[in-house]
């Protein structure tokens, strides 16, 4: 294993009368999908939020690349090259597919004083870089992002952090709002951002979903990381039941046809 571009070590996050997160060490690597698991509750978006640069750690280390970091902002940790998607996609429902591509760093015509906004450049690199992920029925950079499905939407999100160059891309349940045909293709836009050397982290509490693209897998539970473990090291029903906080869900589902019967 190579060195990692990213690294956790005993991060810890309590805010008032809670312990979010506890002791949680992690690596990040190029090229690889890390799936982070966890129900409600468990301290996956605290994570996501400290990686982020969103909240500061109450003890413990981020280092990138070997070297100590500090994120006081989301903007600190977007120089590094992190670049997270919040659920459904986190885009202006009302702007146009162009214009929402290029928020914060929207391309120039003209200079100096006159520079003003390319619409119709900002459109088509918009259109372009969605086509490349395999989205095809989006044809018009002027279309309100509204009007997309969740889909093209999680997809305009992950080509925009693509195009700007993210090292690492950090995932908030991309494919829990989805029809199943809608997430698969979310889980090939993973696999094609991995396929380009993007360090992936997947939050999500699909456990089918994480095991298709997995490359390694960390289960959080009450803040804790309860297991980490790579791709084929475990069974889906040993991940559902950590999960699930130890409980067998065969006893349960057995329990449950017993009631059903007795019905
Ligand atoms: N800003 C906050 N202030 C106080 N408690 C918080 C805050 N954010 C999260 N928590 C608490 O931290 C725990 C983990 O929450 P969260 O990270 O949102 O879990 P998950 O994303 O896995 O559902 C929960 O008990 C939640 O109530
Ligand atoms: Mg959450």
């Amino acid at each position: 294993m190579p060195e990692p571009l990213l690294r956790l070590a005993d991060v810890s996050k309590s805010f008032v009368g809670t312990n979010a997160l506890q002791d949680i060490s992690l690596e990040v690597h190029p090229g690889r999908v890390l799936c982070l698991l966890g129900d409600n509750g468990a301290g996956k978006s605290t994570l996501i939020k400290i990686l982020s640069g969103v909240h500061t750690p109450t003890s413990g280390a981020i280092e990138v690349n070997g070297q100590p970091v500090v994120f006081k902002s989301p903007r600190d940790a977007s120089a590094y090259g992190i670049a997270t998607v919040h659920q459904f996609g986190g885009t202006f429902p009302l702007m146009s597919v162009g214009r929402s591509f290029f928020v914060g760093v929207e391309p120039t015509k003209g200079w100096g004083p006159f520079k003003r906004f390319d619409k119709s450049l900002a459109g088509e690199i918009a259109v372009r870089e969605m086509q490349s992920l395999g989205i095809t029925r989006v044809t018009d950079g002027k279309r309100l992002v509204g009007s997309l499905s969740g889909g093209e939407r999680q997809a305009l999100a992950i080509a925009r952090a693509v195009y700007f160059g993210a090292n690492v891309l950090i995932l908030d349940e991309p494919t829990a709002a989805l029809g199943v045909k809608e997430a698969s293709h979310v889980l090939r836009i993973i696999m094609q951002a991995r396929a380009k050397g993007v360090a992936v982290i997947f939050v999500t509490h699909n456990v089918l979903h994480a095991m298709m693209v997995g490359d390694h897998f960390a289960v959080l539970i009450h803040g804790r990381k309860a297991d980490d473990f790579r791709k084929g090291e475990r069974t889906r029903e040993q991940i559902t039941d950590l999960m699930a906080g130890g409980e067998a869900m065969a006893d349960l589902e057995a329990e449950l046809a017993e009631l059903e019967a007795s019905a």
